[in-house]
């Protein structure tokens, strides 16, 4: 299982790498500075500009400071993933990343940059221009919704994080706050079988760094998504993701769908209220929720309009539905239905997590009424024969 833990994790895994190689880069950059090199040591690295131009169509060039965490990391993966199948078409000697400082990394970002942009000078030229964004996205980077979406969001969290383990130890295993990050592959799979459309308003309760709501502002043509996290490192955390995948939306020329990521209890009645009111699709990974929690969170749920279809880790309620219990069950309310997982669909655990997804249906409540009813009243019928049938046998034997 390990390899694939190693793929959900690659490429945000290439970011602890990265802090050596970056620390390396620095200091070779340093040396080839050789000024004063001894008293230098002590100084930090000066702090370099480096531009990647964009060659997507709408396109902004991408300005990143060298002492943005992983910075240097995010530019190798951009060439790597992106820009791979138009490097070999340019004029220049292809990048060994293996052994590039930052003084080697400024001067290939010089010749790129000019090669570049004279590439996308003849492409236009050659009338190549009329291609609409995705098509030449497509012809020239190899690229889709689900890849950009993607790594839009691994970048933007390379960027904002210099380690995210740090969330792992913060916070106790096992309580409403443990964090477990679920991955964006999983998320394109519940996001295609539920069929979003454009007026969708998707919540992430308990959204962690946020990385499933940027990720689906930008894969997934909807209304708005929104995320609400509580605690206060990851959604710090998400708010530098925030701006990060908007640099990188405006890299890739892309507008994605609406998205805000609130810090704060999704159980306020501020937040509650705007949950009731927009949600058409809920999404929480409440594995490690507990039952007060989802008791609160009940009340709202409870009160999201018919059709608001809710996606969850562990049952909403957990009891048994009964006929004493029937009117405040939440299955009384709403159709519940399997999801399909992919395998490792979780960052921090090997395990694959099941997901479930239930439609509100309030109207439902009248027939699991009419159901016991007719149930009480089958019982009823049944006690009156077997009360009928006693009373003959007691006639007969009196009568004999
Ligand atoms: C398992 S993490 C899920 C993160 C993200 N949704 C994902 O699946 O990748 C659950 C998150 O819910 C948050 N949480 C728990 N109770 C909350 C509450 N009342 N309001 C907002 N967030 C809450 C926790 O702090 C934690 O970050």
């Amino acid at each position: 299982m390990e390899w694939c833990r190693a793929k959900n994790y690659k490429l945000i895994m290439q970011g602890v790498r990265s802090a050596r190689k970056s620390q390396k880069r620095s200091q070779t950059s340093d040396k080839s500075q050789n000024v004063a090199s001894k008293k230098m040591k002590k100084a930090d690295p000066p702090v370099q500009i480096y531009k990647v131009q964009s060659l997507y169509r709408n396109g902004v060039d991408l300005l990143l400071r060298s002492d943005e965490p992983h910075a240097e990391e995010v530019i190798e993966t951009i060439f790597k993933e992106y820009y791979k199948n138009v490097l070999p078409r340019l004029p220049l000697q292809q990048p060994d990343w293996n052994n590039m400082d930052s003084v080697g990394l400024l001067s290939f970002l010089d010749i790129f940059n000019t090669a570049a942009e004279k590439f996308k000078e003849e492409v236009v030229q050659r009338r190549r221009a009329l291609l609409t964004p995705a098509r030449w996205q497509k012809v020239h980077l190899d690229s889709d919704s689900f890849k950009e979406g993607h790594l839009a969001t691994v970048l933007a969290r390379m960027l904002s994080a210099e380690d995210e383990r740090v969330l792992k130890k913060h916070y106790k295993s096992f309580s409403n706050e443990t964090y477990g990050a679920t991955t964006t592959q999983q998320m394109k799979h519940l996001l295609d079988q539920l069929g979003v459309k454009e007026d969708d308003v998707i919540f992430d309760l308990g959204s962690g760094i946020g990385q499933l709501v940027t990720f689906t502002a930008s894969y997934a043509n909807v209304a708005k998504v929104y995320g609400i996290e509580t605690c206060a490192l990851p959604a710090a955390i998400a708010a530098k993701i925030s701006e990060n995948f908007q640099r990188l939306m405006n890299f890739f020329g892309k507008v994605s769908s609406p998205f805000k990521l609130i810090k704060g209890d999704f159980l306020t009645a501020e937040n509650s209220e705007l949950i009731k009111k927009e949600a058409t699709i809920i999404f929480m990974n409440n594995l490690r929720f507990d039952n007060d929690l989802m008791d609160d969170l009940k009340e709202i749920l409870h009160f999201c309009k018919s059709g608001t279809r809710i996606v969850f880790t562990k049952p909403i309620d957990n009891t048994r539905m009964t006929e004493k219990n029937y009117v405040e069950h939440f299955d009384s309310y709403s159709d519940t239905s399997d999801l399909d997982s992919i395998e490792c669909n979780m960052e921090w655990t090997d395990k694959t997590i099941p997901f479930w997804v239930t439609t509100m249906r309030h109207e439902k409540i009248v027939e699991k009424a009419a159901e016991y009813e007719a149930e009480k009243a089958r019982r009823e019928a049944k006690e009156e024969a077997r009360r009928l049938a006693k009373a003959e046998k007691a006639t007969l034997i009196t009568s004999s």
